[in-house]
């Protein structure tokens, strides 16, 4: 018998096994033209049973656990004072360290308490990158919100590990420029959504925390998800690789005031969010805040059995095998379409392989919606679902009323957790590089309709003749 040669490098998989399946449909060319032009060229406006792999995004569409269901049928449905509240308040204390947690329905709402809390009008909100749910809340309350990332976050191709770093030269000079007493908090997101699901190293949030102390400004952090930004600090910053993710994701949310959390994301449910807080006087006038938009504080918008699913979640999601794994399937749809030379971001971020719309169209300038053109193409192709994240997601300057032109012009394919295996990213990877050969003869898009507030959920389109 002959000897077999063992690879050096061992395949990993999944640390579980599917219990539950949910059949998709497989629909026709015809099936997709015809929804696609119901949906105005917006994949936003598409209905889910039309679609057959579904990466819109990574929010709320995580399969649970059995540990999680378990979980939902101990709700106590209590109006006030639930006993899963109290275990969400210790599993955040646990696993994020913030004394004080304030529920919501989901991440907006968080956002919508703290922009009420903090911000006065003629405030400026230091961010690194917008979000677009984020800003708004920040635009309605007064604020300004200022870009301080570094540049080479808004380089598709730079390979920087840690490009969701904040530019402390920046911040410095816009802290200088407004005065300390105009800047409530300085919003530090981890990892950063629209920059490609970058991270920002440890290293950076120490550096962060140092200079906003200097000058007595709050860090409020999107904690959305922060587990998979402690899993590349573990993986890419030196020094820190014999830590857990667990670990180094209380280190960092040491750094920082407190967070607003769309449970959606790194938590593993399919609604809910909270804001925390070290801050006693920000708790109080946050948890009076809530009872008026989202429920009462003990509550907050959510079921006892959310809460729940949630607290279990959380406790799973830090645990090293479950991250390898599921930024390891990112990086294995991301390495399959890099390989063949399609544009996309670098590094692979946490959530999400992102085209570069902008590479792939280099014909269609951006007025013209080359990534919702792309988006759209890809359902086309074979029924799959991703979203644009370019210029329409950035929408208008408020004071010009112009288009703002990001010089990311993105269409995310985003990864839901637990949900999809390595044979779905190669039909999505396959599809990519069918769309790609076709691309110097695809049209661009006019925008027929567009709506007052983030416009990106509810456009609707034409291709140009
Ligand atoms: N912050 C970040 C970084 C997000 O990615 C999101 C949502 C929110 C806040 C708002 O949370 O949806 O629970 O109200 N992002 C989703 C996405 C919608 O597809 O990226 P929410």
């Amino acid at each position: 018998m002959s000897e077999l040669s063992v690879p050096s490098r061992r395949s990993w998989a999944e640390p579980w096994k599917v219990k539950v399946v949910e059949p998709v449909r497989l629909t026709t060319p015809e099936q997709r033209e015809a929804a696609i032009r119901e949906a105005g060229w917006n994949t936003f406006l598409l209905r889910s049973d039309d679609v057959y792999i579904d990466l819109l995004t990574d929010s709320g569409t995580s399969a649970m656990s059995d540990n999680q269901w378990a979980g939902m049928m101990l709700g106590d449905e209590a109006y006030a004072g639930s006993r899963n509240f109290y275990h969400l308040v210790e599993a955040v204390q646990e696993h994020y360290g913030y004394r004080y947690l304030v529920p919501t329905h989901q991440g907006r709402g968080a956002e919508h308490i703290l922009s009420q809390t903090l911000i006065k009008p003629g405030d400026v909100v230091p961010g690194n990158m917008y979000f677009t749910t984020t800003r708004l809340h920040q635009e309605l309350a007064g604020g300004r919100f200022v870009d301080v990332i570094i540049p080479e976050a808004h380089d598709p191709a730079s390979e920087h590990p840690f490009k969701g770093n904040v530019d402390l030269d920046a911040l410095e000079s816009v802290i200088r420029e407004n005065g300390k007493d105009r800047i409530p908090y300085v919003c530090l997101h981890a990892t950063v959504n629209m920059a490609g699901g970058q991270p920002v190293s440890l290293e950076n949030a120490r550096a962060v925390r140092e200079l906003t102390a200097r000058y007595g400004i709050p860090v409020y952090m999107d904690a959305t998800r922060a587990v998979e930004n402690a899993y590349f600090i573990q993986q890419r910053e030196p020094g820190q690789s014999a830590k857990s993710v667990k670990e180094i994701l209380r280190e960092f949310c040491s750094l920082t005031d407190g967070c607003t959390m769309s449970g959606k994301k790194d938590p593993l449910v399919n609604i809910g969010g909270w804001l925390a807080t070290n801050d006693p006087a920000l708790y109080e006038e946050a948890s009076n805040l809530v009872v008026v938009y989202e429920g009462l504080h003990t509550y907050g918008g959510m079921a006892g059995r959310d809460m729940e699913a949630m607290a279990r979640g959380i406790a799973e999601s830090v645990q090293d095998d479950h991250i390898r794994a599921r930024i390891g399937q990112v990086e294995y749809l991301g390495n399959k379409i890099a390989g063949w030379g399609i544009p996309i971001v670098k590094p692979i971020g946490g959530h999400a392989v992102y085209l570069d719309a902008r590479a792939i169209y280099d014909h269609l300038p951006q007025d013209r919606f080359p990534a919702q053109m792309l988006a759209a193409q890809l359902y086309l192709d074979a029924g799959v679902r991703a979203m644009e994240r370019g210029i329409v997601s950035a929408g208008r300057d408020p004071a010009t009323g112009d288009h703002r032109y990001p010089r990311l012009e993105l269409v995310r394919l985003t990864i839901p957790r637990r949900v999809y295996t390595q044979a779905h990213m190669d039909v999505v990877a396959e599809s990519v590089a069918a769309v790609y050969s076709v691309r110097k003869s695809t049209p661009g898009l006019r925008m027929v309709y567009e709506p007052k507030y983030l416009r990106f959920f509810q456009a609707r389109f034409e291709p140009e003749a």
